[in-house]
C-alpha cells in the first residue's frame, strides 16, 4: 500500500492536523483565486481597512474591516460585533459567495458541516504588524469553527493551548494556506508574529487574512 500510493502525495490535499479539532490546508483556493481577489477589492473600497483601538486605548497595529451580516469592532468600550460600519454608518459590505463558499468547503475538511458564517474579519498586516496571543470568544456560537484564510506575504501563525501560559507552536502560513480550529481547539490561543518584510507578486508588501465565525 505504501509503495503504491509513495508517488502520489501531491495529488492529495495537503492537511495537516495541528490539534485536536485544528487543521491547515496547504494551497486550498487556487481555482477561485482571481474571483476571491477581486471579490476582496470591491470590500476594502466599500469598507477600507482602518485601525482600530483597544478598549485598553492601544492602537491596533493589524488594520482591519470587516464583511458579512455582522463585523467585528473595538473601540475603548470594548470588542463586540456590530452589523453596522462605525466609519461610514452603514451596513458592512455584504459577504459573496465565493468567500462563503470558500469557507464552508474548508471548515467541511475538519469535519465542520454546514459552516455557515455570518461575520468575516479581514485583517492587513504590513511588515511589522502583528497580532498577539488571544481566543476568539465574542462569539455566542462556540460550537461553529473559525475558517481563517491567508492571502500575499507569508506569516508565523501562533498556536497555543487553552491557557494563556502554554507555549505556542509556529506554522508558516502561505497564501493560499486556511487554518480551521473548533470543537475542543475553538477557545484555544492564537497570533501572528511581527510579518517580515517582502513584497508578493499579486498582494504587494502585506498580508491579508479573512476570518469568517458563526458568531450567533
Ligand atoms: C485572527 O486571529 O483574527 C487573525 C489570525 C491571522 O491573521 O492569521
Ligand atoms: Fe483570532
Amino acid at each position: 500500500m505504501t509503495d503504491l500510493f509513495a508517488g502520489m502525495t501531491g495529488f492529495l490535499p495537503a492537511l495537516e492536523r495541528i490539534a485536536d479539532g485544528a487543521l491547515l490546508l496547504r494551497g486550498f483556493f487556487a481555482a477561485t483565486e482571481p474571483e476571491l481577489i477581486a471579490d476582496l477589492r470591491a470590500i476594502v473600497k466599500q469598507a477600507p481597512f482602518r485601525h482600530m483601538v483597544t478598549p485598553g486605548g492601544h492602537t491596533m497595529s493589524v488594520a482591519m474591516t470587516n464583511c458579512g451580516a455582522s463585523g467585528w469592532v473595538t473601540d475603548r468600550s470594548g470588542y463586540r460585533y456590530d452589523h453596522i460600519d462605525p466609519v461610514s454608518g452603514q451596513p458592512w459590505p455584504a459577504m459573496p459567495p465565493s468567500f462563503r463558499d470558500l469557507a464552508r468547503r474548508a471548515a467541511e475538511q475538519g469535519g465542520f458541516d454546514h459552516f455557515a458564517p455570518r461575520a468575516c474579519l479581514i485583517n492587513r498586516y504590513v511588515p511589522g504588524a502583528k497580532m498577539s496571543l488571544h481566543q476568539d470568544k465574542d462569539e455566542l456560537d462556540l460550537g461553529a469553527p473559525i475558517v481563517s484564510v491567508s492571502l500575499g506575504l507569508p506569516a508565523t501563525f501562533l498556536f497555543g493551548g487553552l491557557q494563556r501560559g502554554e507555549t505556542p507552536r509556529k506554522f508558516r502560513l502561505d497564501h493560499g494556506d486556511i487554518a480551521v480550529w473548533g470543537g475542543p481547539s475553538r477557545l484555544a490561543f492564537h497570533g501572528v508574529a511581527p510579518l517580515a518584510d517582502g513584497e508578493h507578486p499579486l498582494m504587494g508588501p502585506q498580508r491579508i487574512n479573512l476570518t469568517f465565525r458563526k458568531v450567533a
